[in-house]
């Protein structure tokens, strides 16, 4: 079974935060074609660390998060997936390709609106670049029906 998510709005994130498509074509429109690369780069590495929290944050219920997919939590930068039933993962949700925040779930991978990177649901591991580093992993545990991450 594979779920898409449906990306959250989030008042409490950055503009620019998950849409490298929208900071190319700024930065296309105010350096030029020959310097839009380097304005990819700045937007997308700039988005990636500007809100992350630390410590145990309380996801929500387990209940949120499909068996076979996974839910985004963009305010804390954490997908957290259910491979199996009562198996749940969690990772960065930053992309280490170039930082931008991924926004999906569905048949098995987790991908990357920006360059089209997917990353396994089971252990984050690259299934299609430009990527080529797994998402870390992030320590998640059940508490009473929550899922609570441990952002370092
Ligand atoms: S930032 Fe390039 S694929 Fe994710």
């Amino acid at each position: 079974m594979s779920t898409e998510i449906a990306p959250t709005v989030d008042a409490a994130a950055p503009a620019s935060e998950g849409c490298c498509r929208r900071s190319v074509l700024r930065g296309a429109a105010a350096v030029g074609i020959a310097g839009a690369g380097v304005a990819v780069l700045a937007s997308c590495s700039g988005s990636s660390s500007a809100a992350t929290q630390k410590g145990p944050v309380t996801l929500g219920p387990t209940s949120e998060v499909p068996v076979g997919g996974g839910k985004l939590y963009r305010s804390a930068r954490v997908v957290v997936t259910q491979p199996t039933a009562g198996n749940y993962k969690a990772f960065s949700a930053v992309c280490t390709h170039a930082g931008c925040v991924v926004d999906g779930v569905s048949n098995g991978v987790i991908s990357c609106p920006c360059h089209g990177s997917q990353f396994k649901v089971g252990d984050g591991s690259v299934a299609q670049g430009p990527a080529q580093t797994a998402l870390p992993s992030i320590p998640v545990a059940v508490q009473n029906g929550q899922l609570v991450a441990t952002i370092s």
